[in-house]
């Protein structure tokens, strides 16, 4: 179990550099199920769950080799297995990914069911009833789920909650089917676009990119091609929010403010000002924190994997603030670690209420979840005396060397393993 020890109050200054996004990595990866051939990915961010995406598809027979730092090369010569194991599945369960290209290329998956985690059961009910919309036979034996179909044929399917990775295997099962696949309630997040971009240049023929109606004109055939992977929009607001706490002097590279226009919108209620200069981005706090009321929601609303870092700088705010979750029914597992550090924030149902404090003090907290751990990065870095953050495991699959980056900053951080 690895503990990161971060000696707080620290002045940090310098440049951060944003990696690519973690979340449209992890289906580009999968669709090159989708067609044989060879392709080559830049801006792959070095991140733990990429390394396990990349040890499945190596497991479903795909050759994958490492030709630089963020840079890979893909060779499909056939698919040779299209079994995604337990352990595989159990490590990482956006893994479930592959079921939708294995369908939209070999009509055929079993993947191991994909468990909860720390913020919620996490069903994938609506994939299932997607793939049988589009002619799909599921079952389910010894913790696997099959999913087989002679032809998969286009169909019209209504998604009863726009479910990111939900659409995105909807979309991989449709781009090869017969006829035409109409997606409504389609997640609308950055990260769907990516994937669907990709899957355009290999051949494929969707529309409605970034909106809530997907349509999707099946064709026999796609190209292996090349892709750069957009920047990580999660990185960035996490990064925003450790520029204001440290009054601007952290410059954030390769940083897109369309990504976030509401998150954006919100801290700049909450008395942050974001500044843009040539190519980088640094925000700062205006006079103080004013506090907010947020409640997170699908893309393009607040999104919540910024919600704990947003309840660390809230927790600085001259007054009480709210922050309704809507996405996941756990995903305040941050609040009773931060307490611990001398926030006062109280849970009531969907709704934590955050009272502004004038400083936090360091102690040993525990990681739960990756975006958990980031608000205690934060707040670790801006609390008195040394914060000892347990499992810290949980940030290595989602920020590449976070370490590294702050300390390069001026952070007093390290790793223990
Ligand atoms: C994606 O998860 C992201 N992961 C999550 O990021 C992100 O928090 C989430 O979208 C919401 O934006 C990846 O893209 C790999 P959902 P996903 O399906 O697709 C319910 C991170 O930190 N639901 O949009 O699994 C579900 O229980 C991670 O990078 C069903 O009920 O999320 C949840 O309450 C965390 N049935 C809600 O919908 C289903 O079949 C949103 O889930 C599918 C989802």
């Amino acid at each position: 179990m690895a503990k990161f020890i971060i000696k707080g109050g620290k002045k940090l200054s310098g440049e951060i550099e944003v990696k690519g996004a973690k979340n449209a990595t992890l289906p580009i990866l999968t669709a090159t199920l989708l067609a044989s051939g060879v392709y080559t990915f830049s801006n792959i961010p070095e991140l733990k769950d990429v390394e396990v995406m990349i040890d499945l598809l190596r497991h479903l027979g795909l050759v994958i080799k490492k030709l630089a730092p963020h840079t890979y090369r893909i060779t499909n010569q056939g698919i040779k297995n299209i079994e995604a194991p337990y352990e595989l599945v159990k490590a990482m369960r956006a893994s479930f990914l592959v079921m939708g290209p294995l369908l939209g290329s070999a009509k055929k998956a079993r993947v191991s069911m994909p468990g909860g985690c720390a913020i919620g059961a996490r069903p994938v009910n609506f994939h299932l009833n997607g793939f049988e919309n589009l002619g799909v036979k599921i079952t389910v034996d010894h913790g696997f789920i099959n999913a087989e179909a002679k032809e998969l044929i286009g169909a019209e399917i209504n998604l009863p909650f726009p479910t990111v990775t939900g659409t995105e295997n909807l979309v991989m099962a449709a781009v090869k089917a017969k006829g035409r696949t109409i997606i409504n309630n389609a997640a609308r997040e950055p990260e769907v676009g990516d994937l669907c971009n990709l899957l355009n240049k290999m051949g494929a023929k969707i529309s409605g990119i970034n909106t809530d109606k997907l349509e999707i004109n099946g064709v026999d055939k796609l190209q292996a091609c090349d892709y750069e992977v957009i920047p990580d929009r999660i990185e960035i607001g996490t990064f925003i929010i450790l520029s204001a706490l440290f009054q601007g002097k952290i410059l954030i590279k390769n940083a897109r403010l369309d990504l976030l226009v509401d998150f954006i919108k919100k801290i700049e209620k909450a008395g942050i000002i974001v500044e843009k200069t040539g190519e980088y981005i640094s925000a700062k706090i205006f006079k103080k924190i004013n506090p907010l009321k947020v409640a997170t929601e699908p893309y393009p609303g607040f999104p919540t994997d910024l919600q704990p870092q947003l309840m660390v700088l809230l927790n600085l705010a001259n007054g009480d603030s709210t922050i309704e979750e809507n996405i996941f029914e756990n995903r305040f597992r941050q609040v009773p670690e931060l307490n611990r550090l001398g926030a006062k924030i109280t849970i009531f149902e969907k709704t934590a209420t955050i009272t502004g404090v004038e400083k936090l003090t360091g102690t040993e907290v525990t990681a739960t979840d990756l975006r958990a751990g980031a608000a205690l990065v934060l707040a670790g870095l801006i609390a008195e005396n040394t914060t000892t953050i347990n499992e810290a495991e949980h940030l290595e699959r989602g920020y590449e060397d976070l370490v590294g980056r702050l300390q390069a900053l001026g952070a007093d951080i390290k790793k223990q393993t």
